[in-house]
């Protein structure tokens, strides 16, 4: 497995390994890497033959109050978890080679983007696409894959990839849990013992929902009465963000919620009966 720093190395290794006719999987991360990410390298094993695990705490994603600077890390770990996993490359760049001082472009979808994450959190998904985007040229992909943890994110980047003709397959992978139900997340570090049991509401009145047993109000009440703040609970269709009609296939069950100072988010899909 190598380890690169330098974009232009990597961008010029990964349209060789393109010309040899191998397809490339990417998966872009932030680092401090849990089985919800390994769950999207092992995805994107099966589907090519050159696997690029991008790690990098993006900037530009942050905003002025948010975790930037705490935001953990452990790159020696991740680098063991990407070589079991059989990994080809880690991409992992200093945000100076990634940022000019004087950089002046950005992506930015200006739908979906606009809800739920996105209006909490201006600037954010600006961020992610502008990220994103950068990966995508330099790690040239035929396939790139996403976690439905983040559901609005996944979404965000299918509609950057179909307005903008990247030639990439966008696979969103399953939400992976704990055993005790709570969402991985490289966030649930910052959980105190008590705040994380406290969590655990999110996946049980999310999975009440799921079963019929509590309805967009109910889970509202659910996760009010023990999170510190809540964010959201929105309950929408899957495919646009927005409110459910009689042609929604699929609902949207999604929850952003403190315990503490950490704000978590989790989300349950639930098909529609036809
Ligand atoms: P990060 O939070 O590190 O997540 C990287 C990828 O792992 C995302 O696609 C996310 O949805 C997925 N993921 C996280 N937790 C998961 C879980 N419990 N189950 C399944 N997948 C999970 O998301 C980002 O980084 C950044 O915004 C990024 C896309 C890398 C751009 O900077």
């Amino acid at each position: 497995m190598r380890i690169i720093h330098d974009p232009v190395e990597l961008q010029t290794l990964a349209l060789s390994v393109r010309r040899t006719g191998k397809r490339i999987g990417l998966v872009p991360t932030m680092g401090f890497l849990h089985e919800g990410h390994l769950s999207l390298i092992d995805e994107a094993k099966k589907r090519s033959d050159f696997v690029i695990v991008s790690i990098f705490v993006n900037p530009v994603q942050f905003g002025p109050n948010e975790d930037l600077d705490k935001y953990p890390r452990d790159f020696e770990h991740d680098r063991a978890l990407c070589e079991e996993h059989g990994a080809d490359v880690i991409f992992a760049p200093a945000p100076d080679a990634m940022y000019a001082p004087d950089r002046s472009v950005w992506v930015e979808e200006t739908k979906l983007s606009r809800g739920l994450c996105g209006a909490l959190r201006p600037g954010h998904f600006r961020g992610v696409t502008t990220v994103v985007a950068k990966l995508f040229l330099l790690a040239q992909p035929d396939v790139a894959v996403f976690g439905q943890k983040d559901a609005q994110q996944a979404l965000v980047i299918r509609r950057m990839v179909r307005d903008l003709n990247f030639p990439i397959e966008i696979v969103t992978a399953p939400l992976v849990r704990d055993t005790d139900g709570v969402a991985l997340s490289s966030r649930n570090k910052y959980l105190s013992p008590a705040d994380r049991e406290r969590a655990k509401v999110l996946s049980r009145s999310l999975f009440a929902a799921q079963r019929g047993e509590l309805d967009a109000d109910g889970v509202r009440k659910a996760i009010a009465g023990t999170a510190d703040k809540v964010d959201y609970v929105v309950w929408l269709d899957a495919d646009t963000l927005e409110e459910p009609t009689e042609n929604t296939r699929e609902i949207l069950v999604a929850v952003a919620a403190y315990f503490g100072t950490t704000r978590l988010i989790d989300n349950v899909l639930i098909q529609e009966k036809k």
